[in-house]
């Protein structure tokens, strides 16, 4: 059933949540990144209803949310307790990361404990674990007392939901969704994701808010990227980021990404596209009219010079692009440097997987 009439902080409404999942049923809810389609992480049949309802291949690992300890803001915390029926080895660099950075967008990889389930972890001797930040998150997570699995609360591929609407959209007629409302997401992309299971390195699985050069500078702790100095991750049967495919985040409109001054290089590709293209401008820089040609009709669409003020309106901006009905939507290339990282990976896979499903390459 769904929460939509009622006040999104009600704590009845959070309690029938939490009776929800403790029943195995999915529940959607807001986090600091995106919406997560929430799942009790003990409960096998519950997880596969998870992968069942995105169309999500089974051997796509989910991330445990768990809640902070209960007195979060004061600077003595112990994770561990909180960590340990999760994990085998807490090292000290985790620790460290745990304590700078949670509750907040940063997931960790550890070596999995035993007890956790292989239906969540896609068969992987490892977990991903992560506080978010939501204050209606953490609510969730205390009164449930236990770990949720949650991915993005959207379709395997699609764009990630960044508001209740959009979940309710996203599975609009094909479930009997319970759905928490927390407002507008405001990170807007996925979290960081760091595996630290290989014991000696933290190497980045996921760019997001959190950067490499933010987390060495609040804990002293280098970050490698994936494929520098390991070679594992390639040929490995189960992808250890589903996010590492390269289609994915794909509004149904085609997007392309063009360089400084190209758009018409963009537009090379769609000779027949004549009108109705959307073309993002950053907000910096005056409108493209030199820019354009004469035969083809430009709709010029704002879009933020800050890399995080950007990052919290993509999905947005993707999902009503995708709504207007445009042939075609051209996104300006983002800048070099980390902090457009989290939004290049993004936009990249966005236009790979973009078009209609039968025209684009998701399954090449
Ligand atoms: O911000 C987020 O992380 C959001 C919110 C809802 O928390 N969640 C999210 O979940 O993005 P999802 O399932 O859409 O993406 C999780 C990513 C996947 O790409 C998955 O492959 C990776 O985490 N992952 C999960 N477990 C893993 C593991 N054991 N090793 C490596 N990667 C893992
Ligand atoms: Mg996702």
């Amino acid at each position: 059933m769904s929460s939509d009439s009622r006040p999104p902080q009600s704590s009845a409404v959070i309690n029938e949540a939490v009776q929800t999942l403790h029943h195995g049923g999915l529940v959607a809810f807001p986090t600091e990144t995106v919406y997560g389609l929430g799942a009790d992480a003990k409960n096998p049949e519950a997880i596969k209803k998870i992968f069942t309802t995105k169309g999500r291949p089974s051997n796509h690992p989910l991330i445990v949310h768990l809640a902070a300890p209960d007195k979060f803001d004061e600077v003595k915390v112990d994770w561990v307790p909180i960590l340990a029926p999760w994990v085998r080895d807490l090292s000290e660099d985790a620790l460290s990361l745990v304590n700078t950075f949670w509750p907040g967008p940063l997931t960790l990889v550890f070596k999995k404990d035993k007890s956790v389930l292989n239906e969540l972890t896609g068969g992987q001797d490892t977990v991903a674990i992560r506080a978010p930040a939501h204050p209606l998150a953490q609510e969730l997570l205390r009164k449930f007392k236990g770990g949720v699995v949650a991915p993005s609360a959207n379709r395997f591929g699609k764009v990630s939901p960044t508001s209740a609407a959009d979940v309710r959209h996203e599975f609009e007629g094909a479930l009997d969704l319970m759905i928490l409302d927390g407002g507008d997401c405001e990170v807007g992309i996925e979290s960081t994701i760091l595996d630290l299971s290989s014991g000696d390195k933290a190497i980045l699985l996921r760019p997001g808010i959190i950067t490499p050069r933010e987390i060495e500078a609040k804990t002293g702790i280098k970050v490698f990227q994936l494929g520098e100095n390991r070679d594992e991750g390639n040929g490995e049967k189960s992808p250890r980021v589903s996010g590492s495919m390269r289609a994915h985040y794909a509004p149904t409109t085609p997007l392309r990404l063009y360089s400084p001054g190209r758009v018409l290089d963009a537009l090379s590709e769609f000779p027949d596209i004549k009108s109705r293209v959307a073309v993002g401008v950053w907000d910096s820089e005056c409108s493209l009219s030199s820019d354009g040609h004469p035969s083809v009709q430009f709709d010029e669409v704002e879009l933020p010079s800050d890399s995080t003020t950007f990052a919290s309106r993509l999905y947005r901006s993707l999902r009503d692009l995708d709504q207007q009905g445009w042939d075609l939507i051209l996104f300006p290339e983002p800048p070099e440097g980390e902090e457009w990282d989290g939004v290049r990976d993004r936009l990249q896979r966005a236009c790979f997987g973009s078009g209609p499903s039968s025209s684009n390459h998701a399954n090449s």
